[in-house]
């Protein structure tokens, strides 16, 4: 069935965009003047809105704040060096979306709604997205959560869907320090490690604040059940380089975030004429070809974190040094990116959305 969503538009009454100082955007921190914002009550999408960026109001008992139904993705628009403004494969992020959705019970939303809303969004706030500035970007926001007001566990019936736009810089500025994680887990088989959604981002706080505590910048998440099958750092996933092969863990056991940018950097590894494996791979593995002198890169990759250097894995006192300078692999796929998202060279995958 196909239903026409009416998206009414209420403008700002002032833009805020001359207060933002373009050359200091740490993520995720300014938004832009309007946000779009649907209801989902009795079984349908309703009240679609672009309005002014601002505060919203529920009551305490909102099952979301409760029991943690909530979703989100994440999506980069770019402004090339001819002005031109494109979206970075959002149709992938609308399916995992809505694959999200369906793990948390919670309704899919409407193609109308996610993607035309997102490009009607963006195209009036186009003097917001970044331009001449590498790992500069519009960073886009849906979510979705439960606004059912009950304590009481069972699926909501009503929901809210969000766009949020912000300005923003590199997620991770420097190279990454990484401790592989042996106490906590993120996710399990038949978990919802494959899903986007808040509750798996709580769940790493601990791991991660105990990380920085202790000088790393992150976690490289392990297995459950032995804590030496790697899945993926905290908000990237993750490849390695041993010999002239890219590992990176593979999804099938549904404990990894499914990567718009770990897919799309498959394929270009694999133009650059290296073997690209998804597989199960150990930190032993890892530590035996590091000692051999084989295993000489590991970066991640995710679209906050886009491709992001990592300087030193350590496995308890075992350290991996890699010097981030001679990178060869990490740098050349991160300027492959670079290139296609800002329009240097031609977007042959046919990856860019133009506004
Ligand atoms: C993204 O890369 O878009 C993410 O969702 C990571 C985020 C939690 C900062």
């Amino acid at each position: 069935m196909s239903t026409n969503y009416n998206i009414s538009v209420e403008l700002a009454a002032k833009s805020k965009l001359s207060e933002i100082d373009f050359n200091n955007l740490p993520f995720g921190k300014f938004f832009t003047d309007h946000m779009l914002e649907a209801d989902y009550v009795n079984g349908e999408w309703t009240n679609v809105t672009i309005k002014p960026y601002q505060s919203i109001s529920f009551e305490p008992s909102m099952v979301a704040l409760h029991y943690g139904q909530a979703i989100f993705e994440g999506i980069k628009a770019y402004k090339g060096d001819n002005g031109d403004a494109y979206i970075f494969r959002p149709d992938e992020n609308f399916k995992r979306f809505n694959i999200s959705a369906e793990r948390l019970c919670m309704p899919a939303v409407p193609e109308e709604i996610f993607m035309g809303g997102m490009k009607q969004l963006i195209a009036m706030e186009s003097k917001w997205i970044p331009a001449g500035k590498k790992d500069y970007s519009l960073y886009i926001r849906p979510f979705m959560f439960a606004t059912d007001t009950i304590i009481g566990v069972r699926p909501s019936e009503t929901y809210k869907f969000f766009i949020l736009l912000c300005p923003t810089g590199p997620y991770y500025a420097n190279p990454m320090k990484i401790k592989v994680e042996e106490k906590y887990t993120r996710a399990a088989p038949g978990g919802v490690g494959f899903s986007k959604n808040a509750g798996n981002y709580a769940g790493s706080l601990l791991a991660a604040t105990t990380a920085v505590k202790n000088g790393f910048d992150q976690v490289l998440w392990t297995d459950a059940f032995e804590h030496k099958w790697l899945q993926e750092v905290g908000t990237m996933n993750v490849f390695f380089i041993i010999g002239n092969t890219a590992v990176t863990p593979s999804l099938e056991d549904g404990t990894i975030l499914e990567g718009v940018t770990r897919k799309s950097a498959i394929t270009l590894l694999t133009e650059m004429g290296l073997t690209v494996v998804e597989r199960k791979i150990s930190i032993d593995e890892l530590v035996e070809e590091y000692k051999i002198g084989n295993f000489t890169e590991a970066f991640g990759t995710g679209t906050a974190a886009t491709v992001s250097y990592i300087k030193q894995l350590s496995y308890g006192s075992f350290d991996m040094l890699f010097d981030t300078e001679k990178l060869k692999v990490a740098s050349e796929l991160k300027e492959r990116f670079n290139n296609i998202r800002y329009g240097v060279t031609a977007d042959t995958h046919n990856w860019m959305v133009k506004i």
